[in-house]
């Protein structure tokens, strides 16, 4: 049967100056299952945002094709939940506003009362309840990026697309968000596609992680499944032995092997 998400053959190219192309990837080709949190891990410039915003149906490929539950990726849709590195909230609405207006998208016959009872039930489950009449400046950064996370869960997407979303987070602040992430992964089963420089984040979230070498023409050099298991926790990942043999092939392709895979 064919996997949930397929991506085939991706490539993406930009006219750089002097009408030379910039390949920025080639062949890039990856199944993910549903259900499946997947991490995506390379340095600076491979592409990674790239690869998110045609799974976003935000951007065209040069060539090849993505593929969501059978049906090709053609642009934005509610399927797909985005969250960016740098929240993308609307600053004169208030959490509940903005929470509330994505599920109005999504579903446009319900009622009031239904939809501010399901916006609740996303705002309890991020921890921001007390919090429902304040402006996005009223917010704290880790606050901002839980209500991006609580939009794009209420739509209840097919597929959660999260770029770096707690990079610009405090170290504290980061592993509770992560935790909380962790606990909603758990509990849905959401499939998610995500982001990030964090190699601890990485081993704690995911189910597979993604190597991606550098660019230009980036390739997808490696799949590592994560051999935790999924009830794992940030206190107690680390007493297991397979976590440093993870993280230490992890940080080994980042710093030595990510380099050799360029083509001629
Ligand atoms: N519209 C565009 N026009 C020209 N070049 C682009 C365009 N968009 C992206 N690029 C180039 O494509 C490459 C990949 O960019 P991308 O943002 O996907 O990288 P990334 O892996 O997300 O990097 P980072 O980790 O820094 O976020 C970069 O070299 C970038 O300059
Ligand atoms: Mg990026």
């Amino acid at each position: 049967m064919a996997s949930f998400l397929q991506v085939q053959g991706l490539r993406q190219a930009f006219s750089a100056p002097g009408g030379d192309e910039l390949v920025v990837f080639d062949d890039i080709n990856f199944e993910i299952e549903r259900g499946e949190f997947v991490c995506i891990i390379g340095h600076s410039g491979c592409g990674k945002t790239t690869i998110l915003n045609v799974l976003a149906g935000l951007e065209r490929p040069s060539a090849g094709n993505a593929f969501i539950d059978g049906r090709e990726i053609h642009g934005p849709s509610l399927d797909r939940g985005v969250v960016f590195q740098s929240h993308a909230l609307m600053p004169w609405m208030t959490v509940r506003g903005n929470i509330g207006f994505a599920v109005k998208s999504r579903w446009p016959d319900w009622s009031r009362a239904q939809i501010d009872a399901h916006v609740q039930q996303f705002i309890d489950m991020v921890h921001l309840g007390g919090s429902e009449d304040k402006k996005p400046s009223q917010l704290s950064g880790g606050m901002k990026q839980r209500v991006g996370i609580a939009r794009a869960f209420s739509i209840q997407p097919k597929m959660l697309l999260l770029d770096e979303p707690f990079g610009a987070l405090d170290a504290l602040t980061r592993g509770n968000i992560q935790d909380e992430l962790l606990a909603i992964v758990q509990q849905t089963r959401q499939t998610v596609f995500m982001i990030t420089h964090d190699v601890d984040e990485a081993i704690l979230l995911s189910d597979k992680i993604f190597l991606m070498s550098n660019g230009p023409r980036a390739v997808l050099a490696e799949v590592v499944e994560n051999p935790l298991p999924r009830d794992r926790a940030r206190a107690t990942m680390h007493h297991d032995p397979r976590f440093y043999e993870l993280r230490n092939r992890l940080i080994d392709f980042l710093v030595n092997r990510s380099k050799t895979y360029a083509m001629a």
